[in-house]
């Protein structure tokens, strides 16, 4: 192989990527589209049981909307392992192509092979979608009240060491490189929508997150980049921090509250919003939002969990990360009194009243059971 061949043809592939983020259009309109599609992708592992019981909510929430032919629901199957690994892509041709109709998508968890598992090595399903349909945003909300931690992470989603996480070289048995690409249009456009954010929501701070010392090019160029958006919100305090001691300050109990908003690059982002998310309870409580201009989905963060569907307990698996996503969709697309009903239902169901429990066993209530009581409580 001529490697440098290989990576001329990268360095190609990126440039060409960076044009066309420049001459990106506007976010779409959702409510000035005469039909919105929601496609709902059930995944595998427990990732059918929970979407499911999501869509069931949304539908209901949506039942007038549904009705008048504002918004179309469009099941897509085929989002699987054993399709995907069947046909040696991340996503199969086909089930992308029913992806594209859609404007806004729910998504279940799908199961990510490793090196060395039973299925073919195969990218990400994640990875793939936000990278085809450039959905350039991760949003992750984290609340804990009782805290009084209100974090809002930025995490950059299609570039990093995700930009070309699969095209990897192996030089030879001892020498392999991956590549980490940052872009300005690509770090622009996320320090935006989170300046943005801060400024709707009265936010005092923005926190950018990187190793720039030691990770001087691509680092460099996000932390430059994010600073130079910031001084475009005047009223905004910026300050940034190392990915490690990052970590640290978001378990010390003196500092953390202080923090409101981060950006990070997409592997820090990645790292740090799990942990964020054990602080609210586990990375099942967290839903998340991929966001680009065209597209968007909304997804738990957490994994497929194969083996509880292996032990016959994916009726018992938690749909609240899914639905909570749900709750994000149903603001990202206009219906910002529906996701506020359905915020305060889920609070109080997972929270505050908390009358049911679930420990994804049969001592703890289905997954069919939240979604009833959740449901019950915003009225439908
Ligand atoms: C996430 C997940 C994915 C990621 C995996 C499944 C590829 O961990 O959404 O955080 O690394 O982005
Ligand atoms: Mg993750």
């Amino acid at each position: 192989m001529d490697y440098l061949k290989a990576f001329e043809a990268i360095v190609l592939q990126q440039l060409a990527r960076v044009e066309k983020m420049k001459s990106d259009t506007d976010f779409i309109n959702y409510q000035a589209l005469d039909k919105i599609i929601i496609g709902v992708i059930g995944g595998d592992g427990i990732g059918p049981a929970i979407t499911a019981h999501a869509h069931r909510v949304l539908a209901q929430l949506l039942a007038d909307e549904v009705k008048s032919g504002k918004v179309q629901f469009k099941t897509i199957d085929g989002c699987t392992i054993e399709n995907r690994a069947a046909a040696g892509k991340a996503i199969p041709d086909d089930v992308l192509a029913e992806i594209k109709k859609c404007n806004v998508l729910l998504k279940g968890p799908t199961t990510t092979p490793r090196k060395g598992d039973k299925w073919a090595n195969v990218e990400s399903a994640n990875v793939a979608m936000r990278k085809e349909l450039d959905l350039f945003a991760n949003v992750r909300p984290v609340k804990v009240p009782e805290l009084n931690i209100d974090w809002a992470f930025f995490r950059e989603n299609t570039e990093c060491l995700y930009a070309l996480g699969s095209q990897g070289v192996n030089i030879n048995d001892e020498l392999a490189f991956d590549f980490r690409v940052i872009t300005s249009p690509g770090t622009e456009r996320i320090a935006k929508l989170a300046f943005e954010y801060a400024k709707a929501n009265n936010k005092k701070r923005v926190t950018i997150v990187t190793k720039a010392n030691v990770v001087k090019a691509t680092d460099g160029k996000f932390l430059d980049i994010c600073k130079q958006v910031g001084e475009e919100y005047p009223g905004i305090e910026v300050d940034d921090w190392y990915i490690d001691i990052m970590t640290a300050k978001l378990i010390d109990e003196k500092r953390r509250s202080q923090f409101e908003v981060f950006i990070l690059p997409n592997l820090y982002g990645d790292i740090l919003t799990d942990e964020a998310a054990e602080l609210q309870g586990g990375v099942g409580t967290a839903g998340s939002a991929n966001i680009g201009k065209r597209y968007a989905m909304f997804e738990a963060i957490h994994g497929s969990a194969p083996r509880m569907v292996e032990e016959g307990r994916d009726i018992y698996a938690d749909p609240s990360s899914v639905i909570r996503a749900g709750a994000m969709l149903l603001s990202h697309i206009g219906y910002q009194e529906k996701a506020d009903q359905l915020y305060s239902a889920l609070e109080k169901c997972t929270v505050t009243e908390k009358k049911l429990s679930i420990t994804g066993r049969p001592d703890g209530s289905t997954g069919a059971q939240i979604a009833d009581y959740i449901l019950a409580e915003t009225g439908k």
